[in-house]
């Protein structure tokens, strides 16, 4: 098959690369001029483990292609994803205005019959438009059918939840389109669940917010555990060997972050009181958010006395390991929280660094963990990256000034971090 994707983010050239390494030919279409010839050379714009040499691979083999222009790959295509960004507006509302333009781009340039399938995460009702859009500037020798296929990948482990993801979501109202869209991903594993464009376009939403509900339940339980005394690690261990609970998603920590939950939750709650809907639950979510937050500094008020003018390493700064993605990292929030205190704050993150000098203004970085740790009153763990499970304790304690540990992820063991002499408060624990 020939496909297209518009998009080469974290969707889109992951997709993309896994369909052309089935041996289909796929056109990835960009709009900066730099990134599409450094995809050209194989080199990507973000750090996805084994995407570098998966899409190498392919651009060698000649069956993914990089363009800034619609012309030919959209008229080749059997099948065209939008893969672009959805971004929040102050509002909570999804930013649709990309989506809208590259569906009138590739609307004009298509030709004989092509499936147009979104994978942007999209509210209830646009893909709708989007039909309406492209019917507009349709071609007069091209027909088209629209379709939601809304991606579930994590990334981290994007490559193999493309190759294994739970389900495939096809939502359309054309069985040419639903055949099609079956037979592209037939060598992937996974159920299908075929559905309309609104069914589809809701049930990625409702399935990040419940995701996001998780992680706040297992904060809240957390917090409770502390106030009375409780192991919520084994309280949550309890609960989710029930089947009906599950342990998945029920870790407490420093909160939940990304380019994914904090945005969809929020639409979700606009989509909801556009539909004169108060979604009361998820704003409980949102604000045990960012109490997990605060709670970091909180207890790093309690483990140093006073933050003012003591020195804080942050180890981990990407919202979550195996990227370097610092969209909404609940690092960004703590670091701007303990800087407001009067702390001095250094970080370091192995894949992180160039994100967090965008993102974080005056940030002081570490080259490694040994160096970041040097002289710090407290160290706070931010991201599970098993550099740091592996770290030399005993090295990081000599290093520090004062060794004290706000463990926000529960990477350690706490009796063995104290029996090391450490200072040590997890979560929950
Ligand atoms: N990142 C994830 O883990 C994930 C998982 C599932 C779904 N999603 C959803 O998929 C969509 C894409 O997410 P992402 O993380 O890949 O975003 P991203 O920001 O990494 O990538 C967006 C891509 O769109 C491109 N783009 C923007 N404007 C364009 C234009 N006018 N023409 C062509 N390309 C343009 C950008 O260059 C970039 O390559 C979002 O709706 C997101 O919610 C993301």
């Amino acid at each position: 098959m020939t496909i297209t994707f518009i998009g080469h983010g974290y969707v889109g050239l992951v997709t993309a690369a896994v369909f052309a390494d089935f041996g289909n030919t796929v056109h990835v279409i960009g709009h900066t001029p730099e990134k599409i010839n450094n995809l050209k050379k194989g080199i990507i714009p973000f750090f996805e483990p084994g995407l570098a040499e998966l899409v190498k691979k392919n651009v060698e083999a000649g069956r993914l292609l990089f363009s800034l222009d619609y012309d030919p790959g959209v008229k080749q295509s059997d099948i065209v994803f939008i893969a672009v960004g959805t971004p929040p507006q102050k509002t909570g509302d999804a930013e649709l205005s990309t989506v809208y333009d590259v569906a009138e781009k590739l609307g004009k340039n298509l030709k004989n019959y092509t499936v147009v399938a979104t994978k942007s995460t999209v509210p209830p009702g646009t893909n709708k438009r989007i039909e309406r859009l492209i019917s507009e500037v349709l071609p007069k020798d091209a027909t088209f059918d629209i379709a939601s296929v809304p991606e579930f990948l994590r990334e981290g482990t994007a490559i193999e939840d493309t190759l294994h993801p739970d389900r495939v979501v096809i939502g359309t109202k054309s069985p040419r389109a639903r055949r099609l869209l079956i037979d592209l991903h037939k060598p992937i594993d996974g159920t299908f669940v075929n559905t309309n464009l609104e069914t589809a376009e809701l049930i990625k939403y409702a399935a990040n917010s419940f995701l996001a509900t998780k992680i706040s339940f297992a904060n809240a339980i957390a917090k409770l555990s502390e106030l009375v005394h409780a192991d919520g690690v084994r309280v949550l261990d309890g609960i989710g060997f029930d089947k009906r609970i599950g342990r998945a998603f029920l870790y407490p920590g420093a909160g939940y972050g990304g380019s994914c939950f904090p945005k969809d939750v929020k639409a979700l709650i606009s989509i909801a009181s556009d539909n004169d809907y108060d979604f009361a639950l998820l704003d409980q979510v949102e604000e045990i958010n960012r109490q997990a937050k605060r709670d970091i500094v909180r207890k790093a008020r309690k483990i140093l006395g006073e933050v003012a003018g003591k020195k804080v390493a942050v180890l981990g700064l990407a919202f979550k390991p195996n990227t370097d993605d610092m969209r909404d990292a609940p690092s960004i929030d703590i670091i701007e929280l303990l800087k407001k205190e009067g702390a001095k704050v250094i970080a370091y993150d192995p894949k992180a660094m160039e994100n967090a000098k965008k993102i974080i203004n005056d940030i002081e970085l570490g080259e490694n963990i040994y160096e970041t740790v040097k002289a710090a009153d407290l160290i706070l763990f931010l991201t599970e990256w098993n550099e740091f499970k592996e770290a030399d304790l005993l090295k990081i304690k000599k290093l520090m000034k004062t060794p004290n540990i706000i463990d926000g992820r529960n990477i350690y063991n706490p009796q063995q971090i104290i029996k090391l002499g450490f200072s040590y408060i997890g979560v929950g624990r």
